[in-house]
Order: structure tokens, then sequence, then C-alpha cells
């Protein structure tokens, strides 16, 4: 991939900053600065976007969800204001995904859409970031077949954004700036929140990992943790704000301080923010490699924070574990699960499997389903292996064929939906504690919420219960979701 990189430079001329993977992957070991007055609007800047409107539309997971409400928050701040759909807007960002084919293939479907949109509108701007944008083969695409798309920006560059549509729309043709190398962490970016009761809380940026089948670590950068004292302060200001949940989010949460000190982790962090006083705290993702007794000590000790944990297994094949750079074993998740169970009652734990792992066979899927068969999980987020360009599984021998991981993903989720059930089932008749938080998607009657344990729960009550965690009393179970009515 690197020379064909470097025939686009020669293209395009050396103005434009293009991704690229190798030197993505590079990590230093020098110690990432915290800067405070890197986002700069200046007055010209704050009038560019009057009187026009932007949609954002955002793929994958909440740590794009979060990026979304900078990028919001930064447009509002250049005077534009949200469109209500895409079609009324000037202005389209695409804020992408590169986690598995499907998402790929989804993004440039809209860009093709879009390109459609651009000839009855011309003046519609296009632009596209994101992990899609942090890979060299989808600028390449872009720049080649996709000339609608007037502006590409990356992960790490989001606070540079003004200045980027300001290019951009001076500029005829394509304005190109990713970063490949992630920087520094910069704490003056505005957010505009989507929902006004629970909120995305960055405490840690990229991922080290390097699991074998994962394009994140390239398009993310390094971890880099968040000075403590940022992410208090700002839960403070959500907790005064009104705000009853907050969400810490990381691609491995418990990894947290491990790169800025020498004795401050997860486990203080948690306890700390627990301390603001804070209604309902969460936190997404958790390896199960790093998670620390003294992390589960404090989820046991604070009510406030919540009995959920997402503990990815990936597989329960220790071969294929070791293929995957996983670093853990069968035997080790296990322990962990139960140990979760034990010391954290009415724990619900969720987790994420990928089937048809290059080299999986069925005794290694059927370990797969051992484990699941263990863990009874709550519920799963099941994939089929989708290999990414650039990561080592990409190049590993795969002779399943299609059809094959397929049946195994069937056989996989018919169980899994049925522990889900099964779980879903054992609230009926309880009273347990929701988080209302807008009218049912079901019925415009009732009103949806979750639980504690992260149920969605649609219940019988009046809209004033909106904003409130409120007693409701569970009954009827479905698969995904709970049907309840409120007993105050
Ligand atoms: N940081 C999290 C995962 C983030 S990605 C963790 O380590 O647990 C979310 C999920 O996408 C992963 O848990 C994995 O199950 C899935 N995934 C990642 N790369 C994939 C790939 N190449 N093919 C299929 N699924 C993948
Ligand atoms: Fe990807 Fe592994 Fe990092 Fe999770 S821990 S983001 S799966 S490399
Ligand atoms: Fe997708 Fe990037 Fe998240 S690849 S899953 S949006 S970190």
């Amino acid at each position: 991939m690197v020379w064909k990189c470097v025939i686009i430079h020669k293209e395009v001329g050396d103005k434009m900053k293009l991704p690229n993977l190798m030197e993505a992957k590079k990590r230093t070991n020098e110690k990432v600065k915290t800067k405070t007055n890197e986002y700069i609007v200046t007055h010209e800047l704050q009038h560019l976007g009057e009187g026009l409107f932007y949609y954002v539309k955002t793929y994958g997971c909440q740590m794009n969800e979060h990026d979304s409400e900078n990028i919001k928050a930064i447009l509002e701040d250049m005077g534009y204001k949200e469109a209500n759909s895409m079609e009324t807007a000037d202005l389209v960002i695409l804020n992408t995904c590169a986690i598995r084919e499907n998402a790929h293939n989804k993004v440039f479907g809209m860009i093709g859409r879009l390109k459609h949109s651009k000839e009855t509108n011309p003046n519609l701007m296009i632009a596209v970031c994101g992990c899609m944008a942090q890979e060299e083969h989808v600028v390449e695409e872009i720049m080649k077949k996709y000339k609608a798309v007037d502006l590409v920006f990356g992960t790490h560059n989001i606070y540079h954004l003004p200045q980027l549509l300001q290019k951009a729309l001076e500029k005829k043709g394509q304005e190109i700036e990713v970063y490949s190398m992630e920087g520094d962490v910069i704490e003056n970016i505005p957010t505009k929140r989507d929902n006004p009761y629970k909120a995305w809380v960055n405490i840690q940026y990229g991922c080290d990992k390097f699991c074998t089948y994962c394009i994140v670590p390239y398009t993310r950068g390094k971890q880099r943790s968040r000075e403590k004292e940022y992410i208090i302060d700002e839960v403070k200001q959500l907790v005064e704000d009104g705000y009853l949940e907050i969400t810490l989010l990381g691609q491995n949460v418990n990894a947290y301080g491990k790169d800025l000190y020498d004795d401050y982790t997860m486990a203080n962090l948690l306890e700390d923010v627990s301390k603001t006083g804070i209604k309902r705290l969460r936190f997404v993702t958790s390896h199960p490699w790093d998670f620390t007794d003294g992390m589960i000590d404090m989820i046991a000790k604070y009510d406030n924070i919540m009995p959920y944990i997402h503990l990815p297994l990936q597989s329960g094949s220790d071969r294929i574990l070791k293929l995957m750079g996983r670093r853990y074993t069968k035997e080790s998740y296990l322990e962990l699960y139960h140990k979760l169970k034990e010391r954290i009652p009415n724990c619900s734990i969720t987790t994420d499997i990928i089937v048809g792992f290059p080299g999986e066979t069925e005794e290694d899927f059927k370990d797969t389903l051992e484990v699941v068969k263990e863990c009874k999980y709550d519920s799963a987020y099941t994939f089929i292996f989708s290999p990414r360009i650039g990561t080592p599984a990409a190049k590993m021998k795969d002779d399943t064929p299609l059809e094959e991981k397929e049946n195994r993903l069937y056989e996989l989720n018919e169980l899994v939906n049925q522990y889900a059930k099964e779980t879903n089932e054992r609230y009926v008749g309880k009273t347990v504690p929701v988080l209302i938080e807008g009218i049912s998607g079901n019925n415009k009657n009732m009103v949806m919420g979750y639980t504690d344990t992260q149920k969605l729960v649609n219940v019988n009550a009046s809209r004033e219960t909106i904003g409130r965690i409120v007693p409701v009393k569970i009954t009827e179970a479905r698969t995904w979701s709970l049907n309840g009515e409120v007993v105050e």
C-alpha cells in the first residue's frame, strides 16, 4: 500500500496531508501533551456558516457519536445551524467507521447518493471524516472516483475543522488533510450533546493493543489518556447542568492512566468520578486483560457505578485467541467473568464475538459456543470476521467458505437470543430503576428508558417522567426489550 501513497503524493502535490497506515502503526514513548488552545475560531470564521445548514451522519461506535457532538458544536461556533434532514442541508458530514467491510460499503453508497443531490444543488458541500478517512486506500478511492467529496479530514484534526472548511469553501476541487500520527490531546473542543440526560465523556483516545484483526489502533492512534482533572471537571459540570448519567469512553478504559501516571489507575478514576455525585456512571469498553480487582472493588462499593459490564470475548478458543493477539485464555476470561458475577450481584454482562477468524475450525467454534453456554450473556454483538487492509489477520490463510461462516453466525445468534430472552424473562414481576429519556419508538403513548443494567424498557407512564429515574415494574419480556409500568 505504501508505494500507492507515494504516487498519490506526486499526483496531487505536497500540500495535501494524506493518511499512511505504516506511519499510523508507529508508536513512540513520548508522553502526549495536553493542549488547551489549539481550537481557534477567528471572528471571520465565526460568520462563515451564517445562513447555512449542516447535517452530520454518524456511523460506528460511541467514540464516533461523541466526535460528532464535537463536530456539531464546532459548526455552530461558525454560525451554521443543524438541518432537520440531509436533504435540506448545505453541508453534509459523514463521520465514518472502518471496523468491517459493510461499514465501508454503507458510506460509499451514501456518497453515491449525495453525488446525485449535488447535481441538483451544486452548492452542497460533502465532507468525509472519521476512521475511514484515516485509511490510505479509502482516501485514494475518494480522490479517484468520488470527486463530489469536497473535504476529507481525519480523527486527529477535528479541532482544525473551521480552517479546513474555509479552505474547502474557497477552493475548487478536494481539500484533504489527514494526519497519520495522533499528536496531542486537545482540551478546548466544544460539545453539543444529543441527549439532555446522558453524556459521553472521553477518558482515553486510541488503542495500543493491536488485536490482529482490528483497524482501530491505526485509525485512532496510540493510547492517550486524558488528564484526570479535565475528566473530573467535565463530569462536575455535567452534574451541575442536570445530567443524570455519564459513560466514560475509551477502547480499553481499564488501561486508563497507564500512559500518563505511575500510581493512578482506572480504579482511582472510577472512585473520583463516582464521588462527583453523578447519579449513574458507566464505562465502555473493558478489555478482559486489564480488568483489575481494584476496579471490581469500586464497582461493588459505589451504588452509582452501574452493574453493567461489556466484556468482549471475541473467541472461546485459546488457539484463536492467540492468533487474535488478545492476551487472555478461555480459562482466565471465565475466571474474571465469575468473579464479576460474584462480587457484583445483579451485574449484567454483554459481549462481542467474531466468527470465522482465519483458520477457525469447527472445534474452535464449538469452544466459543461452550463459553456462551457458560456465561449466558445478557446479550452479544456477533460478527463475521472482515479482513481489514494493513492488519496482520488480513494476510492469514483463511479457507473457511463464507457459507460455513454464515452458518456459524446463525447458530451462535440462536444461542445468544435464547439467553437474552431468558435473562429478560427473569425481570418480569421485578421493580427496577429506569432512567426515562424519551417517547417510546414503538408506541407514542409510552415512554422509554434504560435500567441500571442497561436493559431497554418501554414504560406505560406519562411524559412527565422524562428526565427522571423512576421505579418500574416489569410486566413483559421480549428478546431485546422489556415492557413495564411506573410504581410510584
Ligand atoms: N475495543 C473494543 C472493541 C472495539 S471494536 C475491545 O477490544 O473489546 C468493536 C467490535 O468489533 C470488537 O469487539 C470486535 O468484536 C469487532 N471487530 C473488530 N474488528 C473486526 C473485524 N476485522 N472483523 C469483524 N469484527 C471485528
Ligand atoms: Fe481493536 Fe483490540 Fe484495540 Fe479493541 S483492544 S480497539 S479490538 S485493537
Ligand atoms: Fe468504527 Fe472507528 Fe469506532 S473503526 S468502531 S468508528 S473507533
